[in-house]
């Protein structure tokens, strides 16, 4: 496959996704490779990041590329009122592939449409997520042994959330169980909800989570994101609804494995962090793997 953004997680099919899953595994067994030699990748950050912009950096240096861009777009053009479009005209005449993270939904979109080089969504706005979304998936096989038939509880703010929405259409392909933990607020919205019901996919919604996590394969918690409000008092309202402790992992599955995209705020006790259940900090790691085998996949390298 050669010159193709990935924007939503539906740009690929489940064979391709299949494929990143079995690279990423491959990567992590063999990571210094030069597959990367003279590519030039741009690395486009609208909005704060700490593990997508690192783990893609890492993961370009490792296989012997190198990266041009900024973590801060106010040391860009942007800031003299150079439009996106612009932006993307240009650097992708200087680059073989963009990574971009931008706050506005659909900005990958729009990007992929404007540039000479494929584009990689690296988080637009409230919308799509999805190279966390394959971290995550080689995370859930790596701990599970599968994808398939797993019951998957997302927590928080499944509203907002990008990385829950891309997750939850790309394991819509391997008949997961899913349940949803989220105050009135930040229910997953309707357009999630029809896309799981058109495809036969069951779900279930709830407000609390300490019951009923001892049937859960996979827990995905993610923090309520400050930056989506507009009104402070509503973010105040929810911010600290769920908060999982170690204690409460005590009747849950052998196999249970906690998950979270990161950053946390108050969302996961610190005292859950010793628990050989908790997978996040590994998951974060899995990213690189994840990513080089994005990237090479999209350069028609791999
Ligand atoms: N998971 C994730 O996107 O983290 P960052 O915002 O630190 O990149």
């Amino acid at each position: 496959m050669k010159n193709r953004s990935l924007v939503s997680i539906n740009d690929f099919t489940k064979e391709e996704i299949l494929k990143i899953v079995r690279l990423a595994a491959e990567f992590e067994a063999n990571p210094n490779q030069d597959l990367l030699k003279h590519k030039v990748i741009g690395s486009l950050f609208f909005e704060p990041s700490t593990r997508t912009r690192l783990s893609f950096e890492t993961a370009i240096s490792r296989l012997g590329g190198r990266v041009v861009g900024f973590s801060d777009s106010s040391s860009s053009s942007t800031s003299k009122g150079e439009t996106l479009k612009d932006t993307i005209r240009m650097v992708s005449n200087y680059t073989d592939l963009i990574v971009m993270r931008h706050p506005m939904d659909g900005s990958a979109r729009y990007a992929a449409e404007q540039s000479r080089v494929p584009i990689i969504n690296a988080g637009d706005g409230s919308n799509q997520h999805p190279t966390q979304t394959l971290l995550d998936l080689y995370s859930i096989k790596k701990t599970q042994g599968t994808l398939e038939n797993l019951n998957i509880f997302m927590v928080g703010d499944l509203k907002y959330g990008r990385t829950v929405h891309s997750l939850v259409q790309a394991m819509s392909h391997f008949n997961p169980v899913f349940n949803f933990i989220a105050p009135e607020e930040l229910r997953i919205p309707e357009e999630y909800r029809l896309w799981l019901q058109s495809k036969g996919i069951k779900f279930y919604e709830h407000n609390e989570f300490t019951d009923i996590i001892s049937r859960a394969d996979i827990l995905y918690m993610t923090r309520v994101q400050r930056e989506r409000f507009v009104d402070p008092i509503e973010y105040e309202k929810v911010k600290n609804v769920y908060i999982l402790k170690n204690a409460m992992l005590s009747n849950t599955k052998d196999n249970l494995r906690i998950l979270h995209p990161l950053p946390r705020v108050n969302e996961i006790n610190c005292d859950v962090d010793a628990n050989p259940k908790a997978y996040y900090f590994q998951q974060a790691e899995n990213g690189v793997y994840a990513r080089m085998a994005v990237i090479c996949f999209i350069l028609g390298l791999v």
